[in-house]
């Protein structure tokens, strides 16, 4: 059986190597490097090795291409796209739209579509079904559904096999052959009566993250007003066996999913009515840890970072990743700048960013630890400037939270 993936990033990728081993894979992607790269058997993410890419390749199940027409024939297409926010902060649609052009303008049987890029209640039924059919010249009926991808990159204890699947689909046929796919490749899959619940699971998911996040980014304020160390009262907290969950308070939220999703659920709580305040406070607390350190930087350092020189250590989203969407480091660094600091970063796994490359991890006046790899070492860190302060409780005698 043919599947056509369209969008080969974190989503796309990850998922057509695990049905690659039991199906014939195209790959779709508008981003004609990322398509060279892949059929050359170069990963470009993170938990998709090349090797295994390279086998897929060479086993005929896998090729990425950019033609619409090379998806023809497929009996199943998942849909993996970007669902970022617009300008305003509304929710963007236009690749998905763009995604439902791909499948209206290439496909002419009936197949069955499949939404794993996360969006608010509704998309599937509401926006991708009669966009597909807006683009079909033919008076073609696909089956849909939707299976909210749940991958969280970099991460090796929970993938595409272990982590349990939510789907549904618009029929019981479409259910059913749902089920059947994904059972191929994933030992735990959770039918949800409607596909609005299964939309929504996903924003509940990651909302429940970024409250949670923003809560603990809170309270290190409050403990730090208190005199107190906000990392022993959680580890206290965390001794309580039933009704807690430990969060640890951060720079911010960064990444495709927690400061995006939440804003899905808001957006669409208000255009039925619902409030969505917590949701929005939340969002608010989290973009403004980044100004608190900056000010707790500058009251340590004799109330002026003026001239002086800031390393900003670690500005990927999270730790081990090259991922640097919405990272909370861009916002540090924007407050550095304006108290007139001179700021470079140091973070190998990124590389280049922003038209700068990695700074060396030494020399500076002032170090601020924003995101800690695991391959970036603690001592050298500390040595790094004579002041540093770290957002992330990992580095053991630095300022911090
Ligand atoms: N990254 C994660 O950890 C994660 C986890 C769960 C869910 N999601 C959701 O999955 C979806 C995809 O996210 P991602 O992280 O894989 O994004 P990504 O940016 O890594 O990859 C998206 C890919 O889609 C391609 N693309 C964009 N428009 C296209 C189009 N019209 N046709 C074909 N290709 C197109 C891009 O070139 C890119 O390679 C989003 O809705 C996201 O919220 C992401």
């Amino acid at each position: 059986m043919k599947i056509a993936i369209i969008g080969q990033g974190y989503v796309g990728l990850t998922i057509s190597t695990f049905a690659a081993e039991h199906f014939e894979v195209v790959g779709f992607d508008s981003n004609q490097k990322i398509v060279d790269n892949l059929n050359l058997g170069i990963s470009h993410i993170e938990g998709v090795q090349s090797s295994k890419l390279q086998n897929l390749i060479k086993s005929g199940n896998y090729k990425a291409t950019t033609k619409g027409s090379d998806i023809q024939g497929s009996e199943i297409v998942v849909i993996a796209v970007p669902t970022p926010l617009t300008h305003d902060r509304k929710p963007d649609l236009s690749y998905i739209d763009s995604a439902c052009k791909t499948i209206g303008e290439s496909i002419s049987e009936p197949i069955l579509v499949i939404n794993e890029s996360t969006s608010f209640p509704g998309t599937l039924r509401n926006f991708i079904k009669p966009a597909i059919e807006k683009y079909t010249s033919s008076q073609v009926e696909h089956l849909y559904a939707i299976s909210p991808e749940r991958v969280d990159p970099g991460r090796d204890d929970f993938n595409q096999k272990n982590t349990p699947r939510l789907y549904s689909g618009l029929t019981s046929e479409a259910t059913a052959k749902t089920r059947e796919f994904y059972s191929k490749f994933c030992d735990n899959l959770v039918e949800v009566t409607s596909a609005e619940v299964a939309e929504a699971a996903k924003l509940f998911e990651n909302t429940f993250r970024q409250v949670n996040i923003a809560l603990v980014n809170e309270f290190a304020q409050i403990a730090h007003s208190l005199g107190i160390s906000v990392y022993e009262t959680l580890d206290a907290a965390n001794t309580k066996p039933y009704g807690f969950m430990k969060f640890t308070p951060s720079a911010g939220v960064g990444g495709h999913c927690i400061p995006v999703d939440p804003t899905y659920l808001a957006a669409v709580a208000e255009e039925h009515g619902a409030p969505a305040t917590f949701i929005r406070r939340a969002n608010e607390v989290n973009l403004d840890m980044s100004e608190y350190i900056v000010r707790r930087v500058v009251e340590d350092n004799g109330g002026s970072l003026q001239g002086k020189a800031v390393l900003v250590v670690g500005v990927a989203y999270k730790p081990n990743v090259a991922d640097v969407r919405e990272t909370a480091a861009e916002l540090v660094i924007q407050h550095l700048r304006s108290q007139g600091a001179v700021v470079s970063w140091h973070d190998e796994v990124v590389g280049n960013w922003k038209g700068e490359s990695s700074a060396p991890l030494h020399g500076a006046d002032i170090a601020v630890v924003v995101t800690k790899h695991d391959s970036v070492d603690e001592k050298k860190i500390l040595a790094s400037a004579p002041y540093v302060f770290d957002t992330t409780g990992k580095v053991k005698g630095a300022k911090g939270l």
